[in-house]
């Protein structure tokens, strides 16, 4: 898969998350970084930036490593959470909303999880999520996608963070990958 499958539906969406974070004066942490693309199409003019990629990026924002181990000392202070994954999204910004202190934020996510679902194979992530550790492999799982989504709100939910809204769009094309863009707010405390 190519990193920005669907470049219009990631922009419109990033622009939706970035004016509900205040426009300019958005603060953008980038989970997914990669080489850019989506910091130079939506994030140029915001207040501040960071972004993680495994690789070694050579620009000014970027930071090298695993974007859950670099999150513990960098998760504070954002406005909005970008987690462009080709596959799973959902476990690092459960990381954010576990970690994060309470206040107002947006989350963006690129979601492949469906193209997995597709093969039947219900991984370690779906079985955690859902709480049902017996599930089989199966054909079928991937009409549960939705709930699947939503237990993810639901965890969030366990660590105080309310959903105040949420967009979503489809990939063109083969229509595997969707895409978010979710406000919320954190009444919480921060959980280590
Ligand atoms: C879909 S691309 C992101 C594209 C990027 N947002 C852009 O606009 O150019 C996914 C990127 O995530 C990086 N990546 C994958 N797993 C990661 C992880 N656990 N921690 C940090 N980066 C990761 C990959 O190296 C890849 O560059």
């Amino acid at each position: 898969m190519r990193d920005n499958s669907d470049l219009a539906a990631k922009t419109e969406i990033r622009q939706w998350a970035v004016k509900s974070a205040g426009g300019k004066k958005a603060t953008v942490l980038e989970l997914f970084g990669g080489e850019g693309h989506m910091h130079d199409t939506c994030y140029k003019g915001v207040k501040k930036h960071l972004a993680f990629d495994l690789r070694p990026i050579d620009r000014g924002t970027w930071l090298q490593g695993q974007n859950r181990v670099l999150l513990k000392d960098n998760v504070q202070g954002w406005s909005v959470y970008d987690a462009d994954a080709y596959g799973n999204p959902w476990l690092v910004l459960t990381d954010v909303c576990r970690l994060r202190g309470p206040g107002e934020f947006a989350m963006v996510a690129t979601c492949g999880v469906s193209r997995r679902l597709a093969t039947g194979d219900p991984n370690k992530f779906l079985k955690w999520v859902t709480g049902y550790n017996d599930m089989p492999r199966c054909g079928t799982i991937l009409r549960f996608y939705d709930d699947m989504v939503h237990d993810v709100f639901r965890v969030w939910k366990g660590y105080g963070v309310n959903l105040t809204k949420c967009v979503r769009a489809r990939s063109r094309g083969n229509h595997s990958v969707w895409y978010y863009a979710i406000s919320a707010v954190k009444t919480g405390k921060a959980m280590p």
